[in-house]
C-alpha cells in the first residue's frame, strides 16, 4: 500500500502508521545529509596523508548533494516500485551522491581499495565502467558504499553512492550531460560514433598526462641522484 492509498483508508491505526512514516520521510535527508559530511571528514584525512605522501593532490575536488524528493520519487515510479519508504529505502541507492574527481585512474584504484580494506564503512556495490565502460563512451568508477551513523537507537547504515572520475572523464560527462540532458529521443548513429571518439580521446589524454608524470618523476630522481652536496652525502 502507497502512502495516498494509506490516507484514504482514514482508520486510526493507519494513520498512526502514516504519521510515523511522515516522520521518517522528514527525517531522512537530514540521515542523508550526516552520511555524506562523515564520509567527506573520512576523504579530507585520506587526502591529505596521500598528498604527503606522494607530493601531489590525488583528489582534485569532491562534490556532494541529496537528491530531490521529485527525483525519488520519479525514480521509484520509472523502476516500477510503489511509491513507499521501504521501497525508497531497497531500491534508491543514490539518494546521497558524492562525485570524487581524481588526478589519474590510479588515484581512482587506490582509493577504492582503500575504501574496501577500512572496517569503518561497508563497500555494497562497484560498477567499473573504466574497465568496462557503457555504449556511448561513458567511463566512472561507481561504489555504493553503507556509511554508519550512530543514533540514540543503535547505528543505522546509510547507503552513498560515490562516482569517481578523472578530470577527462568528468569534462566528457558534464558535455554528454550538457548536450543530451532531456534528449530522450535516439542519438543518430554517426552522433553515437562521435561521442564514443570523444570518450576515448579524453582516456587517451589520461594516458599521456601519466606518462609525462612517469616521464618528471624519473628525470626529478635523475637529477637529485647526480647532486652532490659538498659534504659528500648524497640528498
Ligand atoms: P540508476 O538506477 O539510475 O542508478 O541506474 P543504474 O544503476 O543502471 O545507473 P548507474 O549507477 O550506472 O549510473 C547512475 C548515474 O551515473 C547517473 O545518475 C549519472 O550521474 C551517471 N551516469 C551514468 N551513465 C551516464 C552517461 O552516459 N552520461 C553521463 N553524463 N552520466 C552518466
Ligand atoms: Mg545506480
Amino acid at each position: 500500500m502507497n502512502l495516498i492509498q494509506q490516507q484514504d483508508k482514514g482508520n486510526w491505526e493507519s494513520d498512526t502508521d502514516l504519521l510515523l512514516q511522515l516522520d521518517e520521510w522528514k527525517r531522512l535527508p537530514l540521515l542523508y545529509q550526516l552520511a555524506l559530511e562523515e564520509l567527506q571528514n573520512k576523504i579530507k584525512l585520506i587526502k591529505s596523508e596521500l598528498e604527503q605522501q606522494d607530493g601531489y593532490s590525488p583528489i582534485e575536488h569532491i562534490k556532494v548533494r541529496v537528491k530531490e524528493p521529485k527525483s525519488i520519487l520519479s525514480k521509484l515510479k520509472r523502476k516500477g516500485f510503489d511509491l513507499t519508504l521501504e521501497n525508497m529505502l531497497d531500491h534508491i541507492h543514490d539518494i546521497a551522491g558524492m562525485r570524487i574527481v581524481c588526478a589519474f585512474v590510479k588515484d581512482i584504484y587506490r582509493l577504492v581499495e582503500h575504501f574496501q580494506q577500512r572496517g569503518d564503512i561497508r563497500v555494497l556495490e562497484v560498477k567499473d565502467y573504466i574497465k568496462y565502460p557503457k555504449s556511448n563512451g561513458y567511463q566512472s568508477l561507481h561504489i555504493i558504499l553503507a556509511v554508519p551513523l550512530i543514533q540514540l537507537e543503535g547505528t543505522r547504515y546509510i547507503k552513498v553512492e560515490i562516482q569517481m572520475r578523472t578530470l577527462a572523464m568528468d569534462f566528457w560527462a558534464s558535455m554528454e550531460h550538457i548536450l543530451f540532458y532531456k534528449y530522450d529521443k535516439q542519438v543518430p548513429a554517426h552522433v553515437h560514433i562521435e561521442l564514443k571518439e570523444a570518450a576515448e580521446a579524453a582516456y587517451a589524454l589520461d594516458q599521456k598526462m601519466l606518462r609525462i608524470q612517469k616521464e618528471i618523476l624519473s628525470d626529478s630522481d635523475h637529477t637529485r641522484s647526480k647532486f652532490v652536496p659538498i659534504d659528500g652525502t648524497r640528498n
